[in-house]
């Protein structure tokens, strides 16, 4: 049986926590903040990662692997953190990744890049002006989200070795405690967050 990493080009492996500190970071700060004892929400953001980088690479742009994978990494993580504030938890998800980043050097990337990633990811709709990566970074969700029916000129096998590698476990149940944090906390979210 094949391995998602033996089917793919070398670019698409995961990066190494041990090669990057972002990738470290970006370990212990999920690990310290997702409430669920499951691997569901964790596989979810790193498929998330991969579709992303697939994306960007398929249009030829440039984001270090260890950055992308701290974006899709905190991603949904204003919905359950404790400490972060904003009107929303794409909000809340920005403000945690500028936390959490605040002693660590990023590589150079328009910071207002990396917050587009952050707070437009969950958008369905087109959104003007948009930097191309955050577009990657929202494509990448509705890869996610249709289960790979959407996949935006990716080729069907990789993205599938994906969601082989990382299966969705308790994603399912994840989702819909996600459902009942945003309804109990910001239900507006749920319209102007995806829509608007
Ligand atoms: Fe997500």
């Amino acid at each position: 049986m094949h391995t998602a990493t033996e089917q793919h080009p070398a670019s698409y492996a995961q990066p190494d926590a041990g090669d990057s500190p972002l990738v470290a970071l970006a370990d212990a700060v999920f690990a310290s903040t997702s409430p669920y004892p499951g691997p569901g929400f964790r596989n979810h953001c790193r498929r998330l990662f991969h579709f992303a980088t697939m994306l960007m690479e398929q249009e030829g742009l440039a984001m270090p692997h260890d950055l992308a994978y701290l974006v899709a990494m905190v991603h949904d993580l204003g919905i359950v953190s404790e400490q972060d504030q904003g009107v929303n938890y794409l909000q809340r998800s920005r403000a945690l990744f500028h936390r959490i980043t605040a002693d660590q050097t990023l590589p150079d990337i328009d910071a207002d890049v990396i917050d587009e990633c952050l707070v437009y990811n969950h958008r369905v709709l087109k959104v003007p002006n948009l930097s191309r990566h955050a577009d990657c970074f929202r494509r990448a969700v509705q890869i996610e989200h249709t289960h790979g029916m959407l996949r935006f000129g990716l080729d069907k096998a990789p993205v599938r070795a994906w969601f082989d590698k990382y299966p969705r476990a308790d994603f399912d149940r994840v989702l819909v405690d996600f459902t009942w944090r945003t309804l109990r906390r910001e239900p507006k979210t749920l319209i102007d967050g995806i829509f608007h």
